[in-house]
Order: structure tokens, then C-alpha cells, then sequence
């Protein structure tokens, strides 16, 4: 006889809820456990476990296409219909069913008298790109499902194939176009595109997407931030049209060492092995042909001698033209080889050191998950302005527009994946997840020059389960560009204090062994000791490896004056800084710092009323633009070092 018990299914990645995507995790990371044996019961254990595949779970999957904003694009950006749904109730029935009526089919309330209970026409909006957290103030808080749907014109074209575009939807997303589901993604920081050509009709089309961004046990980020958790389509959303054979992916960077020889590669989807692929730089003179093999790649390697590289001095970007079939794509590249030699950065051969500064992808002034170009140039424009040559992204990808900006002010850029805290690291379906959103972090960005580090976790646990998944990543980051080191901010060991009172912090995480540069965040006289604690510390490293100190810092309101030994005076905050620069001047592998951070920033755990008021106040700028005293301590200390390395 069977029990109820016994009807227990669990697909270890693939569970029964729209809060997954399933996709990377079909790739190898499942298990099924059906622990009930009458035949009957199976039959109906296997029909069960068709329901997803019936109601669409396994759909399509995505894919990112490189260069997507230098294509031409029908924007969907503006204005959505928007359901709020925190129980799911347009995607599961009473019984927690994938429902096959569910609002992804966009149905009207009409004459014929068939119960529809929602009209996604007479729904309120909310706008793309935009979180909507700080679009609405009842969604302040909310973390759960909503839906958008937009209504627009397409008209077909011939040997042409659709893509719908997503710069980025936090957290796990589903997509329906026409009511047929188009695909799936996880991920709140990266792109994804949606081949959505079959079920496009000339005329009048319909696009519905599902975005949940309820935090995760198993999720990357996972349940516990600093940062605050603003939901929605929080980047651009458009329409793509390629040829039926098209270049979805291409990398081309300097070789390695004094030459200036160009390498890598084109990847081609649909195109005939041996179909011809053309490279220009028309300013260098440049015409190369290949031919693409079996798998659709062509090879290039091919020596510039002209060539200009690009440096924080000298941001030279080439326009540069990819061809494959009636494929075009334009791009605009820099040149620059990135490489470690023992403690050192080495950027074009020559020692560099990163004066740098931390930043969340907080919209200046307004508040909300940034986006805009106007976003972008503020941010960037501050961190000029205290002489910055490099802005760590915290603690995932940054829209795009930034990266592109950063190459045209010549900022370079540490990128960065959401491992951050405590994730589940014995989870494979977490791993496969967290590698899918490594590539594609790497896969959008791999061409611009400004991004010289792949950060893989952020003040992670040293634990062997941890070790083991990100050594894996980190394997991952190589292979998928062995162009750019790989780095982690990584916690430190205090040692117990010596007689006279001197402080010792060491850098042995076992991580370290399989990074190419050290990160390291230290709070010395904010979260450890008074300010000048940090005067007193000195730092030894396990590794012969450059150090980068990639958070160091304290909080201040912007105009709360007083004493230096005041928290949250703009005094207090100077002095952590002063005396922070004293020790940060004696450690001998230091190659680079990003203080934390440069502009106050939303967070749901900072709630100290007049002070905090959900904002975290770490910024050396207020969110309101206003620079701090701690501002104008570390520009000096820029100034002196960039003086220094003319
Ligand atoms: C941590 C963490 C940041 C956080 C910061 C802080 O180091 O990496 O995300 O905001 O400390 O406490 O302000």
C-alpha cells in the first residue's frame, strides 16, 4: 500500500516553482529521488513530473549575444502593465500547479462570459529600465513576483531572426511572447537574449515577463546583503534582428607581452562550416579573413604595429567591424595586455598601481538600481574627480553603459559576481548557477579594455566546501577568458597583538592559492579599534601576490560635524582615512585599494534613525552628491601618487 509520505519528488535543481529557471540546471546538476514503488502511484509520480515540461518549465534557453547594444534595436524600454502577484497566483492553481491559463497568456475579461480575473490593460504601470522599489512607495519592500506585459507593433523580415533583449531583470525571470513561452533566466545583473522569431506575428504582439526577486537559500546572491534587493526589469528591454547567420560572440585582445600582435576569435551561429568571417580596423589598416570552422569559431591573430594602447592615460578605443554573411557589427575596442609577475600589476608591461574606489549601482540623487547614462557619467565623474584610474563594480555586474564609459575615460575595472557571504556551497545546482552567471558577466564584457579583473566572492567563509566551489569558478574565469587575472576579497587573520601593542594582520586564506591577485576588505577603525589602530598594524602575506585593499572605510552623515573621535561626524570618517593611508603606505605588496565606498547607498540593514534611515553611510559622497570631508583626504593621497607615477 502506498503512503502519502512516499509521494515525495524532489528534482535537486529543478523544483516544482517558478522561482527557478531550471535551464543551467538541466545541465547535468539533477537527481531524481521517487521513493514510491507501486506501479500505479509511479505512473502517476511520472506524470507529475511532466507537469513542468507540459506547463513549459523547461522552455527555450537564452542566450547573450555580444555587442547586443551596438546592434540596431526596437526598444520596449517606457512604460509595462504590471500585475503585482505576491502569491503567485498567475502562475500556480489553488493547488500550487503551474497553471496553463496563467497570466502569461495576457486574456481579457470579455462578453463571453469566461472568468478572467485580471486585465493586464486596465493594470497600473511601471516603467523598463527601473527597479520597482523606488518607482512606487508600497513597493519600497517588496520582494515577491510581478508582471509585466507590453503590447507592440513587429512586422517580420526575411532571412531575419528576432531576439527579445534583457540587459537585466533581478531575480529569476520568465518570458512569454504571444503567450508562448520564449525562455527563462537567473540572475539579476547580466544579460540574456530570447530568440523569439517563431512566435512573433506582423502586427499586434504582446510580451509577458515574470520577475520574482524573493532572495534564495540556494540563490547567488543569497538570503543575507548589504545592499537592497530592488526587483523588477532594472535594465534596457528591446528587440534585436540578426541575419539568419549571425555573430553571437568575439574576442579580440592584444597578445600577451611586448609584441602588438591582435589575437582571437569570432563565433558565427547558423552559418555553413568555412563560411568567411572579416575583421577591420580601418584606422590601422587592418582587413583580416578567416574562415570558421565545424563549430562555427574563425581564428585571428595578426600583428598592429601602429597600434596605441589603451591606459587610464591614454583611453585610445579602435572602431572595429566584425562580418560573417550579411552579419555586421561594429564595436569600439582598446588594446591593452594585463598581466601579474609576482607582486606585481602589470598594465602594458609597466608596474601599475590601482588608486581606486568602491561603488554600488545606486542612482545618484534619486535613489533606485542604476542605469542611465546620466547614471553612469555621474558615478564615473566623482571617481575622476577624486583621481581615481579604478572603480571596483560591488558586488555584481554594472549595466553596461558603465563598462563602455569606463573605457572612454580610461577607468579601469573590477567586475564581480554576487558570491557573496554565505552561499550554499555544497549545492551543485548553486555552482552551476553561479558559473552561468560568471560567464555571462565575462561574455558581455570580454572585449572592453577597461575591465582588468574577474572578482569570483566577496567575504566568503574559508570553509572546504567553499574552497572547492570557487576554485571551480575560478577555473571557469580562466577558461572562459585566460586574458585577465582573477581576484576575490578575501577576509584576513588577525594575529594576537604583540607587547607593544602592534597589530598583525596576515593574508593565508587557503583561496589565495588559486587567485591571481589578493583582495582584501579591512574595517580598522570602524567595525576594529579606534582610527589610529590602523597606524599601528602591519600586514604580512602568505602569498608573493599583489594585494588590492578592496574595502577600508567608516560611515558618516554628510554635515554632521564634531570631534574626530565622533562616529558619524565627516570628521570621524577624515581621520579613519588618514590614518588608513599611513598604513596602507607600509605594506609593501599593496598594488591598489577601492575604499568603501564612493556614494551612501540603500540598505536594509542600516537602520539608525537620522543617521542611517536605510541608507549605508560609508559613502564619501552622501546620495544626495555631496561630497564629504574623507572625500578630499584620499583626492590628496591620489594626487601624491599619481604625481609620483609620472
Ligand atoms: C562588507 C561588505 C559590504 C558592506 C560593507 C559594510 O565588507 O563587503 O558589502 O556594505 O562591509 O559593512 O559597510
Amino acid at each position: 500500500m502506498c503512503r502519502a509520505a512516499d509521494f515525495v519528488i524532489l528534482i535537486r535543481g529543478a523544483e516544482f516553482s517558478p522561482h527557478s529557471t531550471g535551464r543551467q540546471r538541466f545541465h547535468g546538476t539533477k537527481f531524481l529521488q521517487m521513493r514510491c514503488t507501486c506501479q500505479a502511484a509511479s505512473l502517476l509520480v511520472f506524470l507529475l513530473s511532466l507537469a513542468p515540461l507540459l506547463f513549459g518549465a523547461s522552455s527555450p534557453a537564452s542566450t547573450l549575444l555580444v555587442g547586443a547594444d551596438r546592434r540596431p534595436a526596437i526598444t520596449l524600454d517606457g512604460d509595462w502593465h504590471v500585475i503585482v502577484d505576491p502569491y503567485d497566483n498567475g502562475y500556480y492553481d489553488f493547488r500550487m500547479q503551474p497553471r496553463p491559463d496563467g497570466y502569461f497568456r495576457n486574456e481579457k475579461p470579455d462578453a463571453s462570459g469566461k472568468l478572467v480575473e485580471y486585465d493586464f490593460a486596465k493594470s497600473a504601470t511601471l516603467s523598463a529600465p527601473g527597479d520597482w522599489n523606488s518607482q512606487r512607495d508600497s513597493l519600497f519592500f517588496y520582494e515577491g513576483t510581478i508582471w509585466y506585459e507590453k503590447d507592440f507593433q513587429y512586422q517580420g523580415k526575411p532571412r531575419t531572426r528576432t531576439f527579445l533583449h534583457v540587459g537585466a531583470a533581478n531575480y529569476v525571470s520568465h518570458v512569454w511572447v504571444n503567450g508562448q513561452k520564449a525562455c527563462d533566466h537567473e540572475g539579476g545583473f547580466t544579460p540574456f537574449d530570447c530568440e523569439v522569431t517563431t512566435l512573433l506575428h506582423d502586427g499586434e504582439n504582446f510580451a509577458v515577463i515574470y520577475v520574482n526577486n524573493q532572495r534564495k537559500r540556494d540563490g547567488v546572491p543569497t538570503l543575507n546583503t548589504d545592499w537592497w534587493n530592488y526587483g523588477g526589469l532594472t535594465r534596457d528591454v528591446s528587440l534585436i534582428e540578426t541575419p539568419d547567420t549571425y555573430i553571437d560572440d568575439y574576442s579580440l585582445q592584444l597578445q600577451h607581452g611586448t609584441g602588438s600582435t591582435i589575437a582571437g576569435w569570432v563565433h558565427v551561429v547558423g552559418g555553413k562550416p568555412g563560411i568567411e568571417v572579416a575583421l577591420k580596423i580601418p584606422e590601422l589598416g587592418v582587413v583580416q579573413k578567416s574562415l570558421a570552422d565545424a563549430q562555427g569559431r574563425a581564428s585571428f591573430s595578426f600583428p598592429t604595429p601602429k597600434l596605441q594602447r589603451w591606459s587610464p592615460g591614454n583611453p585610445k578605443l579602435y572602431d572595429v567591424e566584425v562580418e560573417a554573411g550579411e552579419d555586421r557589427l561594429r564595436d569600439s575596442i582598446g588594446f591593452r595586455t594585463i598581466e601579474v609577475q609576482s607582486d606585481n600589476i602589470l598594465l602594458n608591461g609597466k608596474p601599475i598601481f590601482l588608486r581606486g574606489v568602491a561603488i554600488h549601482a545606486e542612482a545618484p540623487f534619486r535613489s533606485g538600481r542604476a542605469w542611465s547614462q546620466q547614471d553612469a557619467e555621474t558615478l564615473l565623474g566623482w571617481a575622476k574627480d577624486l583621481g581615481a584610474n579604478f572603480v571596483r563594480l560591488a558586488h555584481y555586474p554594472h549595466d553596461e553603459r558603465m563598462t563602455r564609459l569606463a573605457d572612454r575615460m580610461g577607468l579601469m575595472v573590477w567586475s564581480e559576481v554576487p558570491l557573496y557571504w554565505m552561499i550554499e556551497w555544497d549545492n551543485p545546482a548553486t555552482l552551476a548557477n553561479a558559473t552561468n552567471q560568471l560567464q555571462e558577466m565575462i561574455r558581455r564584457d570580454r572585449n572592453k579594455a577597461s575591465v582588468v579583473l574577474w572578482s569570483v566572492a566577496n567575504e566568503t567563509p574559508n570553509t572546504p566546501a567553499r574552497l572547492s566551489f570557487l576554485k571551480s569558478l575560478i577555473a571557469a574565469a580562466h577558461a572562459e577568458d585566460p586574458s585577465r587575472p582573477v581576484t576575490a576579497a578575501l577576509l584576513v587573520t588577525t594575529l594576537p597583538d604583540s607587547s607593544d601593542g602592534m597589530r598583525t594582520k596576515v593574508l593565508d586564506d587557503p583561496l589565495g592559492e588559486y587567485l591571481d591577485v589578493l583582495g582584501c576588505n579591512e574595517y580598522i577603525g570602524w567595525y576594529e579599534g579606534p582610527p589610529e589602530l590602523a597606524n599601528r598594524t602591519k600586514w604580512q602575506s602568505k602569498y608573493n601576490k599583489p594585494l588590492i585593499m578592496s574595502e577600508l572605510g567608516g560611515g558618516a552623515k554628510f554635515g554632521l560635524h564634531g570631534a574626530p573621535t565622533e562616529r558619524w561626524t565627516e570628521e570621524y570618517q577624515a581621520e579613519v582615512y588618514r590614518q588608513q593611508i599611513a598604513m596602507l603606505k607600509q605594506i609593501p605588496f599593496l598594488r591598489g585599494l577601492s575604499p568603501w565606498i564612493l556614494m551612501d547607498f540603500r540598505s536594509p540593514r542600516r537602520e539608525l534613525p537620522g543617521i542611517q534611515d536605510f541608507y549605508n553611510r560609508k559613502g564619501l559622497v552622501s546620495n544626495e552628491g555631496q561630497k564629504k570631508k574623507a572625500f578630499f583626504v584620499l583626492q590628496e593621497y591620489y594626487k601624491t601618487l599619481s604625481s609620483q607615477s609620472k
